[in-house]
């Protein structure tokens, strides 16, 4: 299967920014989306808009933290539409501070949303796709991993970690699966709305030239669209203006 048209596409983190871009442009060009996060009234509503335009999706509520709801993700596809093609591993926290604040349970939530989070995916997704012989990971890292600036560092850690994970997903998956990472850099998002006032002031900044999630939605469509073949590894999506 090639193109995106008719392709099962599962998208965590899909209720807000760039996993709800995605969703959107990856149904409008004929991909049926399964929909995961915490707040299933965004979900809902967006489903709903897709469902509207003629599209199709089905959402559950996916917590991804828990491995077992991404279990509830890939089934529901499987239910639905009979079938996964795509996980797009998009939910991510940007908790950034800096290391002397010890602030360990934001450590601990950026490890467990966007590493953990990542893994559970893949332990959810790799059977089905080695039972179906194809299957595509998309996994949304950052700019924030090849550039490691102060106030980053776990953050960025996390999202190293998904780039070296995904390298070696890569090289265990054979010629039936392929992996791809997408690193964005600024995009406007709520992604700041949980930030302290002293790391958002830094990252406003950043902010005033951010890039539309749209951006980044195109880039993964992308990787989604090649044929089968061609594995699209790595992604990165910045805004001209960003150093
Ligand atoms: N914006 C940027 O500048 C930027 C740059 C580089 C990389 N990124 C990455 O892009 C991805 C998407 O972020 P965004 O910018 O689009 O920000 P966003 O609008 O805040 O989206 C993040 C999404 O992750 C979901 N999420 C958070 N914790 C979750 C959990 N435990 N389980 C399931 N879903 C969870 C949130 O939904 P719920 O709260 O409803 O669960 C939300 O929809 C993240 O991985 C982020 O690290 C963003």
């Amino acid at each position: 299967m090639s193109g995106i048209e008719g392709k099962v596409v599962a998208v965590t983190g899909a209720g807000s920014g760039i996993g709800e871009a995605t969703a959107l442009l990856l149904a409008e060009r004929g991909a049926k989306v399964v929909l995961g996060a915490r707040r299933t009234e965004r979900l809902e509503a967006l489903a709903a808009r897709i469902e509207r335009a003629g599209g199709h999706a089905a959402w559950i509520r996916t917590d991804v933290t828990r491995r077992a709801d991404l279990s509830g993700l890939v089934g529901l596809a499987r239910e639905r539409y009979g079938r996964l093609d795509v996980l797009v591993s998009n939910a991510g926290v940007g908790l950034i501070s800096p290391l002397d604040e010890l602030r360990v349970e934001d450590w601990e939530e950026m490890i467990d949303v966007n590493l953990k989070g990542v893994l559970y995916g893949i332990a959810a997704a790799l059977p089905v796709f080695r039972e179906q012989g194809s299957g595509h990971f998309v996994n949304t890292v950052s700019t924030a991993g090849l550039r490691v600036v102060p106030l980053q560092s776990v953050y960025a850690g996390t999202k190293n970690a998904v780039r070296t994970i995904s390298e070696g997903l890569r090289q265990e998956a054979g010629d039936g699966l392929r992996v791809t990472v997408v690193s964005p850099g600024a995009v406007r998002t709520d992604f700041t709305d949980r930030m302290d006032p002293q790391a958002r002031a830094r990252i406003d900044r950043m902010m005033e030239t951010a890039l539309s999630p749209d951006a980044v939605a195109r880039a993964i469509a992308f990787a989604v669209e090649q044929p089968d073949g061609v594995d699209v590894g790595d992604i990165v999506v910045r805004p001209t203006a960003q150093a």
